[in-house]
């Protein structure tokens, strides 16, 4: 059988960005052999750095090599001034606009050896809810100061095709479990999150589009639960190993995304991956971190496993399995830990231990 091409776009962006997306493309050069992947790496440029040299946060042609050329991508960070500098805007929210990546894919998983393991995915939409930005400030007719308000859009296709990209991802996990991955679940779950006792039109058009959506033949495997997202939060917080694939709107979903990863002790650990229907981005959860660049001393995790999570997506299951075991293996040894998770070792000595797993 012929070798797998994947052409591969690099955005390191800002800060340890730069020395963290590195890592993600040796493990993909490591695995490529084992499982007839052949990869082609192309450097592209977005961030803040790029915007000083360009005028331009996000170049024309890094959204054009990724649409016309590449089958998926890694993006590390990019730095955003604290105040408002005219012209610059986030190139990360604008590449989720501009290859419709309509997902937000976090897993929040810790190795089976520590007290209570979990091992959970948060799903969350990306396009609409109140991050439609539609907000309006005005003078209170009673003459009794200002109102704001902001319009929460729910549409039944976003909905429909969340819990959908849910419900696969569910699916995969398993299977990818199946091939040895630990973990403290024996079959797929789906929680859908709302708050339709209060918001019944919005929320409870989210809800029952996903029931409808993961009620498909094809999903017969999945269980469904559902879950108030105020109640959700306390649960995550008391008993995270209840979840597996939990599916929210853009708020409860940004809010639950953070609050899991804070779960699993560093930012350093936690990948996410921007999925569309044609294209994938992985990217570590952290930002550039300023305070620690140059020092390599950045954990690398975050992006090796994000090149894993972005492997998932592009069909190679076993390949990202591979991955997180080698993964798992460094962490659970313990020898070689960056400073964040206690230890002394450098970037590329973390590195190193893992592609020796490999
Ligand atoms: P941050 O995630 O960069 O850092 C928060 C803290 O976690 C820092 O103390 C940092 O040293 C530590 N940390 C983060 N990643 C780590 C890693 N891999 N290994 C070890 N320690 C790690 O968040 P912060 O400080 O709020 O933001 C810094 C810059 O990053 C800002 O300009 C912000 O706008 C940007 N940012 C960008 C994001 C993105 O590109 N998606 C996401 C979050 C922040
Ligand atoms: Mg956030």
């Amino acid at each position: 059988m012929a070798a797998r091409s994947l052409r591969i776009g690099l955005i390191p962006g800002d800060g340890i960005g730069r020395e963290v997306i590195p890592a993600g493309r040796q493990v993909l050069e490591a695995i490529s052999t084992s499982f007839k992947l052949k990869f082609d790496f192309v450097d592209l440029y977005a961030g803040f750095e790029t915007f000083q040299q360009t005028g331009n946060a996000l170049p024309d042609r890094t959204v054009k090599v990724l649409k016309e050329e590449c089958d998926g991508a890694l993006f590390g960070a990019v730095s955003s001034p604290t105040t408002k500098v005219v012209g610059y805007s986030s190139p990360i929210v604008a590449l989720r606009k501009k290859l419709d990546l309509y997902a937000n894919v976090r897993p929040v998983k810790t190795t089976a050896t520590v007290k209570s393991p979990i091992d959970l995915v948060i799903v969350r939409e990306n396009t609409e809810d109140l991050y439609v930005k539609e907000e309006r400030t005005f003078e209170s007719p009673d003459g009794k100061g200002k109102i704001a308000e902001a319009i929460k859009r729910i549409s039944e296709r976003a909905s429909h095709r969340i819990a959908s990209i849910a419900g696969e991802i569910a699916l995969r996990r398993q299977k990818i479990r199946d091939s040895g991955v630990h973990s403290v679940h024996s079959r797929p779950l789906v929680t859908i999150t709302h708050k339709s006792n209060v918001l019944s039109q919005t929320d409870g058009l989210f809800r029952e589009t996903a029931r409808t959506a993961l009620s498909h033949s094809s999903f017969s495997d999945v269980a469904v639960d559902e879950q108030i997202v105020d109640s959700m939060v306390y649960k995550l917080f008391r008993q995270p190993s209840a979840y597996d694939v939990i599916v929210a709107p853009n708020l409860y979903g940004d809010i639950l995304s953070d609050g899991a990863a804070a779960l699993v002790g560093s930012l350093g650990l936690v990948p996410s991956a921007n999925v569309g229907d044609g294209f994938v981005i992985g990217e570590p959860c952290h930002g550039s971190a300023p305070d620690i660049m140059g020092k390599s001393v950045a954990n690398p995790i975050a992006s090796i496993r994000s090149a894993g999570l972005m492997l998932e997506f592009l069909g190679e299951e076993d390949a990202a399995a591979k991955i997180e075991k080698a993964v798992e293996s460094n962490l659970d040894e313990g020898r070689l830990l960056s400073p964040d998770m206690g230890g002394k070792a450098r970037t590329e000595e973390v590195v190193e231990d893992i592609l020796k797993k490999l």
